[in-house]
Order: C-alpha cells, then structure tokens, then sequence
C-alpha cells in the first residue's frame, strides 16, 4: 500500500511517501528564509509560500520515489491544528488530486502524526504514552492504540517551542531561535545561572512561560554579557520541567512505551536527558530521527495507513475546505 502525507500546516511544505511503513521519500521545503526577518511566521507569506511550493514538491517526490500518481492507493492531509491559511493549501491540493486520481482522502491530526512518526522505524505495544514538544503545542496523549489518542495533558501558556523562540529573540538569535539556542548552550555551563522550573501540581499540563520570563528578568538586570550559560540554565530547567511531568504521566499510567515527537525533540541535549530518564526506569524510549521529528509528509502517510487498517472512512471529496 503506497500512501502519499501532505503537510501544510504551518511554515513548512511537505511531502513524504511511505510504502507499507517504508519510507519511499520525504521532502521538506522549509520558509525559514522568508519569515526570519519578521522575527516570526506571518501567515498570508506562509500560504502563498505552500501555494507555489506544493505542486513543484509533489512531482519532485515522484520523480525521487520512482512512482507514478497512479500507483499512490491513499492520500492523508494535514487538516488540524495549523494556521487556516496553510492548511487550506494542502487540503485543497489532497482533495483535489484526490478527486481527480479517484483515490481516497484522510484528514490528519497534525498532533498525533507528530506521535505516528514513531511508528516509521518501531514495532509499538499499547497502552502507551506518547508527548508532543514543538513550536505551537506541547501536548500529552494516552494512546490505546496506534489510532487511539486520549489527550492527558498539555501546556497551559506557551508551547515549549515558542518558549525557545522567544528566549533566542531574548539573546539577539535568528527566528526560529530554537536550533540556535541548543548551539548556543552547547558553550555555556547550565549551572551557572538559576533559571527556576516549573511543576504545575495535581495535573499533567505544562507550564513555560515562567521559566522564558525568568530568562527575561535574568537579562533585564545583568545584560547579555554570558549568554551561552543562559541558554545552557534555560535548557537545563525547560527539560526538568519535562522529565517531572514525564514521571507524574508514568505513576498515573503504567506504560511500557513513551513516545515523542515536534520540532524541539531535534534537539540533542533534551533526546539525551530523556533518553538517560527512561533508561533508567526501564521504559521503552521512541525518538523519531530529527527529520522525522520537524513538520513533514511521511508522519501524515504513517497515520494514514493506520487509518485505514482500522477501517476509517475517508472524507468526501470537497474542493473548497475552509479547516475548522
Ligand atoms: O514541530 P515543529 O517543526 O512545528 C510545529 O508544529 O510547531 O516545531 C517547530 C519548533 C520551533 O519552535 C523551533 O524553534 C523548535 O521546534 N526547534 C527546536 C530545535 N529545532 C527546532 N527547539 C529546540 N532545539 C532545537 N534544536
Ligand atoms: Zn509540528
């Protein structure tokens, strides 16, 4: 079964091809370039961006997985969260080619694709847990099966994303900040600077916005003159704070799989304390590879597939979608 992910929802175009749970191709056209000088992601650049890039990304992907439209059996299309605007794109273009093709289409939750990643490469047992840490959403699912998500928890200000975006606007670093915070702290001592945690008791929601505020108040009294050991401090307490709410969601729900995915789980340092984490506690860790962890097709074409093996209709064809 060859099944095409579409990915849309935000500032990145993505289209990734799987057959069976082989990933075929998966190719990502980031507009980091085109919002960086904002400082931020401006949403009508977003949707034009994925309007010329969509068309040129698909044939691309063809051309890389050696297929044709005609051997594509499904379609999976990011539908929610996302900026309305970018998802519209991909949706418009997945029911389109969709209707034309005469082949099915599946709206995908672009939250527990983020999870469904960890199927690509990993041979899952249920129940498990699974977080997702990325830009617009920190997000914690009890998953019954591969298909099955009960949302447990999630953040209750910013995402954990957005916090490393703004700590790098903080620090003079380019938007997105996050991949610059990590090298950043890469030089700098993490004990150097107290950067408190947060712990949210008697509930499974995450709280960030104290912690980028404390960064804040940090540089407002002592200036920018060691802003390695604030990236590094700032690391260090955004991935306690995890690891704690990792445990509380481990004595609540005794799983034996935790899985993760987002864009904040390409960063080496919080892999690593999460990994060493559940080592020790004997659960079994599943990190897609970083890829696999940013916004891309082949996590949409993976939850696709499960779709369909669990007998989901897929939607009627209509070409103008306004996402809800
Ligand atoms: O999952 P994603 O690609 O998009 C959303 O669904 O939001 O996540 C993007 C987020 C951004 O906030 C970006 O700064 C962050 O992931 N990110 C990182 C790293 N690479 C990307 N955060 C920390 N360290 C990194 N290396
Ligand atoms: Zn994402």
């Amino acid at each position: 079964m060859i099944i095409a992910g579409i990915e849309t929802s935000c500032d990145e175009t993505s289209v990734g091809i799987i057959d069976k749970s082989r990933v075929l191709v998966n190719l990502i056209a980031s507009q980091e370039k085109i919002h960086s000088k904002f400082g931020g992601i401006v949403p009508e650049l977003a949707s034009r961006a994925h309007l010329e890039k969509i068309i040129p990304l698909f044939q691309s992907a063809l051309k890389k997985a050696g297929i044709n439209t005609n051997q594509i059996d499904a379609f999976g299309v990011t539908n929610s969260p996302g900026l309305k605007g970018s998802l519209l794109i991909g949706v418009a273009f997945a029911q389109s080619i969709g209707y034309a093709l005469k082949k099915p289409v599946y709206n995908i939750c672009h939250l527990h694709a983020h999870i469904a990643a960890c199927y690509l490469n990993e041979n899952i047992t249920f129940p498990a847990l699974g977080l997702v840490i990325s830009g617009g959403h920190t997000s914690l699912f009890l998953l019954k099966s591969h298909t099955k998500f009960i949302s447990i928890g999630k953040t209750r200000d910013d995402a954990c994303g957005e916090a490393f975006d703004k700590v790098g606007r903080m620090l003079n670093l380019p938007f997105p900040g996050g991949a610059y915070v990590e090298k950043l702290a890469e030089k700098g001592d993490e004990n150097k600077i107290k950067i408190p945690e947060s712990y949210i008791r008697n509930s499974l929601d995450f709280s960030f916005s104290g912690i980028k505020t404390a960064v804040y108040y940090h540089i407002l009294k002592n200036g920018l003159n060691n802003t390695a050991d604030i990236a590094a401090s700032f690391q260090k307490a955004i991935s306690n704070s995890i690891l704690a709410k990792i445990d509380d969601a481990l004595m609540l729900y005794p799983v034996n799989y935790f899985l993760f995915g987002g864009g904040v789980l390409r960063n080496n340092y919080i892999r690593n304390r999460i990994k060493e984490h559940l080592a020790v506690r004997e659960i079994n860790t599943v990190i897609p590879e970083s890829n696999l962890c940013a916004d891309n097709g082949a996590m949409i074409a993976i939850l696709t597939k499960y779709l369909i093996l669990d007998g989901c209709k897929p939607q009627p064809y209509r070409i103008c979608v306004i996402p809800t």
